[in-house]
């Protein structure tokens, strides 16, 4: 059978890695495809022709519409990241009758909804294994792997620049900027690395998520976003002494009322194996009713780990071409016209435990001000923690861990405890999830 022919959008990090891991394991990849996939048209404004071998043989120019119009390509990949010209490429690609396959989970998040739609008129497939969590195969044991089950919930480390800082900070005490810096070196951070430390990158890789699991249409939009940037260092060794680690996670869960999609800074008991995911590594924990947890872990960011999930896409892209639409995975798993119109929860109405650090004067009384304000709201104490002051200090830092309360009940109460006159300043607020089956 005559090979795929495939156009490259981007020849950067992923799109260089997705480049040599075609070309080294082509042999391995046309056996599974059953056809050669070849890359012989690509778009890039600057690249290093010494990292890719062989990259002579193919045309390449810095008009990413020359190949999406280009009439010998099958397959367009695009790997240039952003929203736009992205989305435009894209839908160009699919207008043009060309089958997508795009790690950008920024476009799929935002635009997803439009493009699928559009995919689906044209009969064409849009593939984007490599837009959550690198090199794990998230999408594909959603899509096809669980899909017996009905999904309760889905917890993941899902930012590999988030959890390679939060790592190096608490096992080397090492500067915030310092790390961040690092992580740009590596090619794990977006462009814009506000993306991975605020939560926005996660918040488009959980909307995703969600989407996969319930069957709801993406909403990006409505995904609570907290980042890393707030996370202190004290914070990270109180959680430690209470016997949890702070991760970022990514939480979806669905629930009688409607779907949680939420993104924040998490202690978690630290004997989960979610907790001990360290350094770039990603890991994605699915609560189902069939086979109950399962978790998912590997390289959620890097040039190779990408283009793995890349490139399997393009098989399984490759391998379908010939198949009837109708007979195809659908997109965002469920049959587009059997979609849920399940309300996204505002964060009040969500469901937590908390870990809160305060800072109270030493003075007689002070502790039990702020029981009572927790105890009138109905919010529960697990574990109090309580630091002697510094010499020649007049507060003391008090830490509490409380039981599962409504997130709307947890925020009076903190602004009563903030009221009171023996309390210095902001409360901080960290959630915490026990991840138990
Ligand atoms: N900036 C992302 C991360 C890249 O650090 O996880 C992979 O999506």
């Amino acid at each position: 059978m005559k090979p795929v022919k495939v156009g490259l959008l981007g020849l950067g990090t992923v799109g260089g890695g997705t480049f040599n891991v075609l070309r080294r394991n082509a042999g391995e990849i046309a056996r599974r495809a059953g056809r050669g996939i070849e890359i012989s048209h690509a778009a890039a404004r600057e690249y290093d022709p010494a990292g890719l071998p062989g990259i002579e043989t193919v045309t390449v120019s810095d008009d990413a519409f020359a190949v999406v119009d280009d009439p010998e390509i099958d397959i367009v990949v695009e790997l240039i990241g952003g929203y736009e010209p992205a989305r435009e490429l894209v839908l160009k690609a699919i207008a043009n009758g060309k089958h997508v396959v795009t790690a950008n989970k920024a476009l799929i998040a935002t635009h997803g909804n439009e493009i699928f739609a559009a995919a689906q008129r044209q009969g064409v497939m849009v593939a984007f294994e490599a837009a959550v969590a690198g090199g794990i195969p998230i999408i594909k044991a959603l899509r096809e792997g669980l899909s017996a089950n009905r999904i309760r919930w889905i917890a993941g480390i899902i930012n590999g620049t988030g959890n390679f800082i939060l790592t190096e900070m608490r096992d080397k005490g090492r500067d915030f900027a310092d790390v961040l810096a690092e992580a740009q070196r590596l090619g794990y951070a977006e462009a814009d690395p506000t993306f991975d430390v605020e939560g926005i990158d996660a918040a488009h890789k959980l909307a995703i998520l969600g989407s996969l699991a319930f069957g709801i249409p993406l909403q990006f939009d409505k995904v609570y976003t907290e980042g890393i940037s707030h996370v202190t260092r004290e914070d990270v060794g109180y959680a430690e002494e209470l016997g949890y680690r702070i991760k970022h996670l990514g939480i979806t869960r669905r629930s009688g009322a409607g779907v949680e999609l939420r993104v924040h800074p998490t202690l978690i008991p630290e004997r989960r194996l979610i907790a001990n995911v360290d350094g770039v590594m990603n890991a994605v924990l699915v609560n189902a009713d069939a086979v109950g947890p399962t978790l998912y872990y590997g390289a959620g960011a890097g040039s190779e780990p990408t283009a793995s999930a890349g490139g399997a896409a393009l098989v399984d892209v490759a391998r379908t071409l010939t198949a009837d639409p109708e007979n195809r995975v659908p997109h965002l798993a469920f049959q587009p016209d059997s979609l849920s119109d399940l309300e996204i929860l505002p964060m009040e109405a969500v469901e937590t435990a908390y870990y809160l650090r305060l800072c109270a004067r030493d003075q007689p009384g002070v502790m039990a001000e702020i029981t009572r304000i927790l105890g009138d709201a109905g919010i529960s104490i697990e574990a109090i923690l309580q630091k002697e002051p510094q010499q020649g200090e007049q507060a003391v830092t008090v830490i509490l861990l409380t039981r599962a309360v409504r997130e709307g009940q947890m925020n009076s109460a903190i602004q009563n405890i903030e009221a009171l006159d023996a309390i210095d300043g902001e409360v901080t607020r960290i959630r915490v999830e026990h991840l138990a089956s």
